[in-house]
This record gives C-alpha cells, sequence and structure tokens, in this order.
C-alpha cells in the first residue's frame, strides 16, 4: 500500500476507534453481557473502510477532515458492524470466524448476538442525531442512512435477496442487484453523509452518490474475490464458503480474472465523477483504489 493511503488510512481507524470507545457503553455496564459483545465485534480488527470513506469525503467538500467528523464514521461503523454480526448468524451464512475473531453468536450465544446487532444500530442513530453540524444536515444524514439499510434497494434488501438466491445459477442482473444492495448502499451512503456532514450542496450529493455507487459495488465484487483466493488467515473470516454455499457472486457470473477487470474499471469510471473537486478529491480516491487492491 502507498505510503500515502497508508497513513490516511492508518489516522482514520485511529480516530474511529478513539470515538467507539468513548460512545460505547464500557464493557462492565448492566447488563454486560450484551456489552461485551457488542465491543468483541467492534473491536475484533475491522479495516474502518467506511469511516475513512466518510472522513475523505468531507475532505474532498470542505476541503480539510473536519472536526466531530469521527462520530459519523462511528456511527457508521456500527451499523456495519451490526450487519457483520448478523451476516454470520446460524440463520444467515453460519461462520465462526470474523475479525479473525470467533464471530459474535459463538462466544455470547445466538439471543446476545442476534440483540447486539440490534444495539449496535439503535446507538449509531442516537450518535447520528447528536452530531456536530447544522440541523439540517443532521436530519438528512439520518435519513439518508436509514433509506440505505433498509429493504428497498438498502442492506437488508440485499441481504435478503443474496439469501434466497443460494444454489441458484445467478444471472448479471441479479448479482448486481444483491451486490448494489446488500453492501454499495451502505458504502455509498458512507461518502454522501461525510459530504453533507462537510456542507455538499446538492450537485455534490449527486457527485459523491455516483462515487459511491460505483466504488460499493467495486468493493462487493473485491470481497466476493478474496473469497475464492485468499486464506482464511490473512481473510480473518474462512475463505472458500461462497462456493461451498453456492452464493451469487459476481465470479460465479463473470469468472475472477474479469471480476478484477470489472471492479478496476469501475474505480476508474467512479474517479470520473469527482474531477470537479481536482486535488481535493486525491485522498477519497486513493482510498477507493485501496479497496479493490486491498489483500484482505
Ligand atoms: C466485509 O466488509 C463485509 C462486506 C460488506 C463485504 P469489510 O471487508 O469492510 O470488513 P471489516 O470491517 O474490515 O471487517
Ligand atoms: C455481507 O456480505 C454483507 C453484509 C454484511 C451486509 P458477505 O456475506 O459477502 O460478507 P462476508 O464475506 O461474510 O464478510
Ligand atoms: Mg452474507
Ligand atoms: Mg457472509
Ligand atoms: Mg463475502
Amino acid at each position: 500500500m502507498p505510503a500515502d493511503v497508508k497513513s490516511i488510512i492508518q489516522e482514520g481507524a485511529e480516530l474511529t476507534d478513539k470515538a467507539l470507545e468513548a460512545l460505547l457503553p464500557p464493557t462492565g455496564t448492566v447488563p454486560a453481557s450484551i456489552h461485551g459483545a457488542m465491543r468483541h465485534s467492534t473491536f475484533a480488527g475491522g479495516k474502518r473502510l467506511r469511516p475513512v470513506l466518510v472522513m475523505q469525503a468531507a475532505a474532498t467538500i470542505a476541503g480539510h477532515v473536519p472536526a466531530g467528523i469521527e462520530r459519523l464514521g462511528a456511527a457508521i461503523e456500527m451499523i456495519h458492524t451490526y450487519s457483520l454480526i448478523h451476516d454470520d448468524l446460524p440463520a444467515l451464512d453460519n461462520d465462526d470466524l470474523r475479525r479473525g475473531q470467533p464471530t459474535c453468536h459463538k462466544v455470547y450465544g445466538e439471543a446476545i448476538a442476534i440483540l447486539a446487532g440490534d444495539a449496535l444500530q439503535t446507538q449509531a442513530f442516537e450518535v447520528l442525531a447528536g452530531l456536530d453540524c447544522p440541523p439540517s444536515a443532521t436530519v438528512q444524514i439520518v435519513g439518508l442512512v436509514a433509506n440505505a439499510i433498509g429493504t428497498v434497494d438498502g442492506m437488508i434488501g440485499g441481504q435478503v435477496i443474496d439469501i434466497e438466491s443460494e444454489h441458484q445459477k445467478p444471472t448479471p442482473e441479479l448479482v448486481e442487484a444483491i451486490h448494489r444492495a446488500k453492501t454499495g448502499a451502505l458504502i455509498r451512503v458512507s461518502v454522501v453523509a461525510g459530504g453533507v456532514y462537510a456542507g455538499a450542496t446538492a450537485e455534490d450529493v449527486a457527485r459523491l452518490d455516483l462515487f459511491g455507487r460505483k466504488a460499493g459495488l467495486a468493493f462487493q465484487i473485491v470481497d466476493d474475490v478474496l473469497d475464492m483466493t485468499v486464506d482464511s488467515a490473512q481473510l480473518g473470516k474462512t475463505a472458500g464458503k461462497d462456493l461451498a454455499t453456492e452464493k451469487a457472486t459476481w465470479p460465479a457470473v463473470f469468472g475472477i480474472e474479469q471480476s478484477r477487470r470489472d471492479a478496476a474499471n469501475l474505480i476508474d469510471e467512479a474517479f470520473a465523477a469527482l474531477e470537479p473537486y481536482g486535488a481535493k478529491a486525491e485522498g477519497l480516491k486513493s482510498v477507493a483504489r485501496y479497496l479493490v487492491e486491498r489483500s484482505n
């Protein structure tokens, strides 16, 4: 990874971790089991790429990373972590390993894992409601995030189609719909919400939305490729699961090489949306490049 993007990601991840540490109830808080579970999954070692996208999208609009934005990133990371806890449940993907640790339900049991996911989502909206930006921006962000993780072209809708499409031969249209919704929507809203926090106009929002849509789809294509090409130790989650469960993945439709090319092309297309920002978009572009060049 080039030095500049490495430090952007490292600094963004550190800011996010500090915010998460301050925002999540301490482990001993009653009822202790759920707070332990929320922290177990949150601090198991995620890459924090969504919060970093939030910050770099904001910097694209404002010219700098605005104060307090780490709490927006932390809220989105709570939502992402909730989605992982539920994704790993026996009723969904049934995974034992996540972020290099035993999954939440393996350690705390299914009931507490389900509730820990619910709680992370609830806590995220409490954090969003208290963001340090103009009230109109806060309300806009709350609506955008809720929409992105909902059932219509959003994360939950995508998870539903993903589960219901197992063991079938996927079409290009189906896999694109799944990927845009289950993963793309949260990536897209990370970018858009970061921009709104920094004072984006409607035009800025449209550009960031287009960028986020393409980068979000590319991200899930790469997730699918990594599942087939990297081992569990490096991934921090069980490799080879998609083939074993006959998931509707990009490589299942297009093959691994075409998938890699598609992800790279999507990032190039995404960059075009950022042209008006010139050098102010360099950080966001470098993080987007990392989304498809990463090895875990
Ligand atoms: C994994 O996301 C789950 C998907 C939505 C594909 P990440 O690869 O960002 O996972 P963490 O946060 O680093 O664990
Ligand atoms: C997960 O997609 C998407 C969400 C959690 C919403 P995957 O099932 O492909 O993610 P991994 O591979 O388990 O991380
Ligand atoms: Mg899944
Ligand atoms: Mg999964
Ligand atoms: Mg996957």
